[in-house]
């Protein structure tokens, strides 16, 4: 490490404390929400994709928590009966759309909330700021750098504002990292080591679905790991820009034993471990399968179909503009889910082993231990948060719909740069799968890379 860079990073840490401890961090996408929190009227909120996500966390729980705050003035999917029963779901009176660009023409909403399938967010998106609003994205902000590179176009010329829904940053663990991060206590930040472990519940749904194709989803290093490399750019503080990556599909897919194209009649029901029953969930059923006709599209396929062209297990360089190196992984078809991290220092290591689900046991807390060299160990509980992502899902709408001028400490709400920054690295991940060489994060966009003290969205 240069002396420059050792500079750099002791500015960082000293930054950030004293942002931690006194005046608190005005969020640029805050400044932007606050336009609209001045309105005496109801904010006007339209919303595209009523899936699962668009239905639940911007759709329902809404309504029900924001409803003297806000109002749904439109809804719209390609998928006419799953709109159809969205509506009721949700509790609105609004009117429906099968085409978007009537809906933005027609409803004319303040806010625009993207929650369709990953590879059609940027139509939406661009759609939305190009007509003056601005949107709110799920992740990931979209799959593939070009669509990257005309969202970011589109926004600047707009003036308006994307903000992608990062929920991950605002659990309460990661925010305590977050914190000890940033206090000085394992010094100079030098390496990450991650491991990401899906279990064979949750990681298997992913090859049932849409998530299955690269087309839809570009692979799970964009559409799952998003949240884990802005994790990683947030903790870090610094731009992502080298990656050399390996994946393979070698469980699911072509490599199971055997095949059919959903679970529902499948001939090997009996003996398949991955067999679900999509019709024991009413809301499921509603959803999905009594609107098959529309569209064709079956929640439960089946994980072994050898359409499936995605990987299941991934391993991913990462160097920063800072010197950081991160050891990252993806695991899909482990006996239980959650992920480890160790954050290494010059003077100590920070690391936990977290657990989200495992079969013997419900975990109820996360636990951070932090070692110093020739030191002490201390270990830190953090009982897990309620609600949606350990409690992350209802904090990240209250900032977004409740109060957007929210001091934001710790940084956690997300613009369009961080939303490019994560889903660079999945791309360049993927890149470098395919050609077999490092990718350079500056060669994907033309967002200029920093080193550190970003502090922007
Ligand atoms: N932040 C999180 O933790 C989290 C969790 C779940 C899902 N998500 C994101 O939410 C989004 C939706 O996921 P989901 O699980 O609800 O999927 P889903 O399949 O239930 O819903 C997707 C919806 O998009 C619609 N759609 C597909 N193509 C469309 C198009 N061209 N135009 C309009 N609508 C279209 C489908 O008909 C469907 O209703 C995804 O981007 C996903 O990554 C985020």
């Amino acid at each position: 490490m240069t002396e420059d860079q050792k500079q750099s990073r002791r500015n960082f840490i000293a930054t950030s404390v004293s942002l931690l401890a006194g005046s608190f961090f005005v969020h640029p996408v805050a400044e932007a929400l606050s336009l609209w929190s001045e309105k005496t009227e109801k904010m006007k909120i339209a919303l595209v994709g009523t899936g699962i996500r668009g239905c639940g966390m911007f759709g329902r729980d809404v309504k029900r928590v924001y409803d003297d705050l806000v109002e749904f003035v439109g809804l719209s999917d390609i998928n006419e009966g799953r709109l159809a029963y969205a509506k009721e779901f949700i509790g609105v009176d609004c009117p429906t759309f099968l085409d978007a660009d009537q809906m933005i023409a027609e409803a004319k909403p303040d806010l625009l909330i993207v929650t369709t399938m990953d590879s059609t967010h940027h139509e939406y998106i661009i759609k939305g700021l190009n007509a003056g609003m601005n949107v709110i994205s799920e992740k990931p902000m979209t799959t593939d750098e070009a669509k990257c590179q005309a969202i970011l176009d589109a926004e600047r010329a707009s003036g308006k504002r994307l903000i992608v829904t990062f929920n991950y940053r605002y659990s309460p663990h990661r925010q305590k990292l977050f914190e000890l991060l940033r206090d000085g206590s394992i010094g100079d930040l030098t390496s990450v080591d991650f491991h990401w472990y899906l279990d064979v519940y949750h990681g298997a749904d992913y090859f049932r679905r849409w998530h299955r194709k690269k087309e839809f989803g570009g692979t799970l290093l964009v559409h799952k790991s998003t949240h884990h490399f802005d994790l990683l750019n947030w903790w870090i503080d610094s731009d992502p820009e080298e990656v050399f990556a390996y994946g393979k599909l070698e469980f699911y897919g072509k490599n199971g034993p055997f095949r059919g194209t959903t679970c529902r009649g499948c001939e090997f029901k009996e003996k398949c471990n991955f067999h679900w029953d999509i019709t024991r969930n009413e809301h499921l059923v509603n959803l999905y399968v009594k609107n098959e006709s529309y569209d064709g599209y079956h929640r439960d396929g089946c994980v072994f179909r050898e359409d499936i062209d995605i990987y299941d297990k991934m391993a991913v360089q990462i160097k920063y503009k800072n010197e950081v190196q991160v050891s990252y992984s993806l695991t899909t078809y482990s006996p239980y889910e959650g992920y480890r991290i160790a954050f290494n220092g010059t003077k100590g290591r920070l690391e936990a082993w977290i657990k989200e689900r495992q079969p013997w046991e419900e975990p109820s807390q996360d636990d951070i231990y932090l070692t110093t060299n020739f030191g002490e160990r201390k270990k830190i509980v953090i009982p897990h948060g309620g609600g949606g992502h350990g409690g992350g899902d209802t904090r990240l709408k209250d900032k977004l719909f409740k109060d957007p001028n929210m001091a934001d400490p710790y940084r956690q709400s997300a613009g369009s740069r961080d939303g490019a920054m994560s889903i660079l690295v999945g791309i360049a991940a993927r890149n470098s799968i395919e050609s077999g060489r490092p990718v350079r994060v500056q060669d994907l966009t033309d967002i200029p890379l920093e080193e550190s003290g970003r502090g922007q969205g």
